[in-house]
């Protein structure tokens, strides 16, 4: 499976552009991690495209959502099999929220007291509200190798903008500053950049790459060479495939 073929395979399928999507595998080809969590799959469209690297690499991917996850069309389970990607993803739906998983996972690697960090990356896209991500990096804290990375998605979005949230009653109960807040700012502002285990920020767009501190020069990142932009040829093919699929 090529980066071109993944793209052509989840075109139109949210969430995950195949702009953003190649970013986040060009980042795992340079972290080269063992094993990876995502929270919130979807569709899995990211998953695939953190699978595209656990393919060239080997390592493993554990990917947590709801059931409801699964009424999505095509799902994740279809898109990983498509794709030929499924055996480097472990889909776990959790019944009610993650939230729990991780306690799970805390409670599993836990000896003596002492939680064993398991993971090199996580994928944060799931909730994006104070009281569900704000824990959740908490508990993504102590399963996150020093020198781990957590990647936070829409750092600008609000639960005012959401058209699928607005018919429920939390949210209509809500307070208005609530609402209008971009939680995961917050979360970023006031939980992780004065968390004393936490070094290193970049802001890109919509997304927000922090690193877990670490004595070691391991897991440092080339930005310059994930955000690569597409070579002219490619820019070129990409248009062309653009105008074939009636998109332009
Ligand atoms: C934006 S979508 C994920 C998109 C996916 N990462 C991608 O880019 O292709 C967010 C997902 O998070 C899930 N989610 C939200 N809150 C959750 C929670 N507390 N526990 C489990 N899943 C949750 C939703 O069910 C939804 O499928």
């Amino acid at each position: 499976m090529t980066i071109d073929e993944l793209k052509n395979n989840l075109l139109g399928i949210p969430h995950t552009s195949a702009e953003d999507g190649e970013i986040l595998h060009n980042f795992l080809m340079d972290l080269k991690p063992s094993k990876i969590l995502e929270l919130g799959f979807d569709h899995g469209v990211s998953t695939c495209w953190m699978a595209l690297a656990a393919q060239k690499l080997e390592f493993e991917i554990d990917s947590i959502d709801r059931p409801d996850a699964l009424n999505s069309k095509p799902d994740i389970y279809q898109n990983l099999t498509k794709n030929g990607l499924e055996k480097f993803v472990n889909v776990i739906i959790s019944e009610r929220t993650y939230i729990w998983e991780l306690r799970n996972l805390i409670s599993k690697n836990s000896t003596n007291g002492v939680c064993k960090p398991i993971y090199d990356f996580c994928f944060i896209d799931g909730a994006h509200t104070w009281e569900t991500d704000g824990f959740a990096f908490f508990l993504v804290e102590k399963l996150l190798k020093p020198g781990g990375w957590i990647l936070f998605d829409d750092i600008n979005w609000t639960i005012a903008e959401s058209k699928s949230l607005a018919q429920f009653d939390w949210v209509k109960d809500m307070p208005k500053e609530e609402k209008n807040t971009p939680h995961v700012k917050e979360i970023l502002e006031l939980l992780v950049s004065q968390h004393p285990n936490f070094d290193n920020f970049r802001i890109q767009g919509k997304w927000a790459w922090v690193k877990k501190t670490s004595n070691s020069k391991l897991n440092s990142i080339n930005f310059e060479k994930v955000y690569k932009k597409p070579s002219i040829k490619n820019a070129f093919l990409n248009f062309l495939y653009a105008i074939k699929k009636n998109l332009i």
